[in-house]
């Protein structure tokens, strides 16, 4: 559930009036709800308050400043993928002994500033780093803390594109030389093994995948036992699905329930870390923009806005599906269906195909599901600003991130010497 709504014909962001807000803060814009973020945040740490476990909320998804900071008010774990989105953090006061270091191409610097300041978890994702990362911590005088990520080789039913648990994928050790990989940790002085963690892909929308995953996890939990090696966290990922058109994912409760009972079967005490990013971040968040244009011909109708690919990738990248809505409806004008397309120089700079709307030229539109992998993979392509980012509160608003001007565009560029 989220807070967006509409009062009397006007969409409401909680208790603010959006066209007010787009009026004054210009548009593209994007807009955050503080209470459905929160509320999101919450669902996941109750669904899982019987076990021992942390909510390490994926940077990745939305890491603006403000959001970063509500979360850490909360609380809240972070999962990271650099040591940027780890400055982020920093910044926005959360604390780094919560949080975990993912990705596969991690640098030594970026490795020695996650050690200095006391990471709780690097995730190891190839043998080759795992040594670099005993490599820095050696040179720290330090015990690295390192969980190996392993890939299941299970189908998460998604997006090809964000679909990271096969064995095609670049992610992750492979299932099989796990145990190898922890006997190496065992042979190096400066890494210490904390946990097993394990992330199968994104918009996962039904249970299964999961539950295979954990399943997997949990025979090479039983192996390293065997073995006298000790693992104390357990880190399933992030990857739980959200409505965007009619997808029915499974609610936080539901995916909590699933995972808790397989892990009450088991006899291994062990701190479960979760890494939803989406399942928070999706749909509380909505894009604003302006209808700069109409344009019709032959084919088509197009509503030409102001904010494109290189505002909200999604649906040029993965032909993702956001809903797009008139921000006050308005029974006088005609309805027709439009290609919702922006400013950029490409074709392929589509929001939208064939969607049913009754607007004019200067109307405002708002795009749906706009809180996760949007403002953070917005480009400047075609020298055109990173739009605002503002995070409602009640009735009120912060702009939390301004708009982007021609001179942050052009610093650190420079002309030629004469
Ligand atoms: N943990 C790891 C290691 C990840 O790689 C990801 C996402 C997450 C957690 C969070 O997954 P989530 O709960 O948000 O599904 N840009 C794509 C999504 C890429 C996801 C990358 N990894 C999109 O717009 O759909």
């Amino acid at each position: 559930m989220d807070h967006f709504e509409y009062r009397d014909g006007q969409l409401y962001a909680e208790n603010v009036k959006l066209a007010d807000l787009a009026r004054q803060v210009g548009t593209p814009c994007y807009v955050y709800s503080r209470a459905t973020l929160e509320r999101h945040w919450h669902a996941f740490d109750s669904a899982f308050s019987e076990m021992r476990h942390l909510v390490c909320y994926a940077v990745k998804s939305n890491a603006n400043l403000g959001v970063l900071n509500l979360l850490a008010r909360l609380g809240s774990g972070f999962d990271i993928v650099s040591v940027g989105e780890l400055e982020r953090v920093i910044l926005a006061g959360g604390d780094p002994e919560k949080t975990i270091y993912s990705g596969v191409a991690k640098k030594e610097h970026e490795i020695a500033r996650a050690l200095e300041v006391g990471i709780r978890c690097i995730n190891i994702e190839s043998t080759a780093e795992l040594e670099r990362v005993n490599k820095v911590a050696t040179r720290l005088n330090c015990v690295a803390p390192v969980s190996v990520r392993v890939n299941p080789d299970v189908d998460a039913k998604t997006h090809p594109y964000i679909a990271t648990g096969l064995n095609q994928a670049k992610f992750g050790i492979q299932f099989d030389e796990a145990l190898e990989t922890y006997q190496l940790i065992q042979s190096l002085q400066h890494v210490s093994s904390e946990g097993i963690a394990c992330h199968i892909g994104s918009q996962i929308t039904e249970i299964g995948p999961f539950v295979d995953a954990l399943e997997k996890v949990l025979t090479l939990l039983d192996d390293l036992s065997t073995q006298g090696i000790q693992i104390h966290e357990l880190d399933l990922g992030g990857g739980l699905g959200i409505r965007y058109q009619d997808e029915q994912p499974p609610s936080p409760a539901e995916y909590a329930a699933a995972i808790c009972k397989i892990l009450k079967r088991h006899k291994w005490e062990v701190q479960i870390n979760i890494e939803p990013g989406r399942a928070i971040s999706g749909n509380a968040g909505i894009l604003l923009s302006n209808v700069e244009y109409l344009k019709h011909n032959r084919e088509k109708n197009f509503a030409i806005v102001d904010a494109g690919m290189n505002t909200l990738l999604r649906p040029a990248l993965y032909q993702a599906w956001h809903e797009i809505l008139p921000l006050q409806t308005a029974e006088t004008r005609p309805a027709a269906l439009y290609d919702v397309v922006g400013p950029i120089c490409e074709t392929g700079d589509v929001l939208g195909s064939d969607r049913k709307l009754a607007i004019a030229a200067d109307d405002l539109i708002a795009i749906r599901s706009a809180g996760a992998y949007s403002a953070v993979m917005s480009s400047n392509y075609n020298t055109l600003g990173r739009a605002a980012e503002v995070i409602v509160d009640d009735d009120q608003w912060i702009v939390t991130r301004q708009h982007e001007t021609i001179n942050d565009m052009v610093a650190g560029e420079s002309l030629l010497p004469d």
